[in-house]
């Protein structure tokens, strides 16, 4: 464990994030799909964890997220609740789960909180603002996540920076300022021009959380598999802090070298009597 001070408080919740914007402490956020990579990342102090619909493109090895299932999410965010007591738990909304009506984003909303989430999160801004407030009426924290939102990358022409030039950078503060007024507790910032990224962490009352987004955002957050080295690619604005990837493969070949070479197991991983 990285930090050990009690005065930490046991669960985080939303008026923790508003007290870290406000005291300038950046907020932390990392992507998690099950119970065992969500405890490790509590034991390291993450604030809060994003059941991102990533799951789709990183453990379910689906090309994108427009594949994953509401159902799928449910299960994930299941299984890193179990996984993670301390920090805030926010559940993407899958593509398909909420565009039709903000009635059937709080049907989808009260699945993924039935499954322990603490909150949700959905792409889009202005288009969504309706939908974002019908679901915090219902009680459920909403964060937003606008800029590059992948769910749409169809529509976005590929993964691209947005928010460039004048009128992008307008649409965009018009974006974030609606999901604010909707009632959003908190917008993720997804490739986003580092100095308009913090023209809009200045403006907004809520926090922001960059990914792509420059050190000017309230908090950061980043794809697990990416900042922990798990494959050979990943995007320029991801950084590898660790190399699990290689640790996993080298314990995986030392296994089948073992077992090939009759060296396990051994007497000592074996019931003699
Ligand atoms: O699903 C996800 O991992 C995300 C992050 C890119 C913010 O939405």
């Amino acid at each position: 464990m990285t930090d050990s001070t009690s005065a930490r408080p046991r669960k985080i919740h939303l008026q923790h994030l508003a007290e870290m914007k406000q005291r300038r402490e950046p907020i932390t956020m990392l992507t998690c799909y099950d119970a065992i990579t969500a405890h490790i990342l509590e034991e390291a102090g993450v604030d809060t964890i994003l059941v991102g619909d990533s799951y789709g493109n990183t453990l379910l090895g689906y090309g994108s997220t427009i594949p994953v299932t509401l159902d799928e999410m449910v299960v994930a965010t299941a299984s890193v609740c179990r996984g993670a007591k301390r920090p805030l738990i926010v559940a993407d909304l899958p593509f398909g789960s909420y565009e039709e009506a903000p009635a059937q984003g709080v049907r989808s909303a009260v699945r993924l909180m039935k499954a322990g989430a603490n909150a949700v999160k959905l792409e889009g801004g202005l288009r969504q603002a309706d939908t974002i407030a019908k679901i915090t009426a219902a009680g459920i924290p909403v964060c937003a996540h606008i800029g590059f939102t992948p769910q749409s990358e169809s529509n976005l022409g590929g993964p691209r920076v947005q928010g460039r030039g004048e009128e992008q950078e307008a649409r965009l503060v018009d974006d974030a300022v609606a999901v604010q007024d909707a009632g959003a507790f908190a917008v993720v910032l997804e490739m986003v021009p580092a100095k308009v990224a913090a023209k809009i962490t200045k403006i907004l009352s809520i926090p922001t959380i960059g990914i792509g987004a420059g050190a000017g955002c309230d908090g950061q957050v980043l794809v697990w598999t990416d900042m922990a080295g798990m494959t050979t690619w990943s995007p320029s604005f991801s950084k590898t802090f660790g190399n699990v990837g290689d640790a996993l493969r080298g314990a995986a070949a030392d296994y089948c070298n073992a077992v090939k070479s009759h060296q396990f197991p051994d007497d000592s991983h074996s019931f003699l009597k």
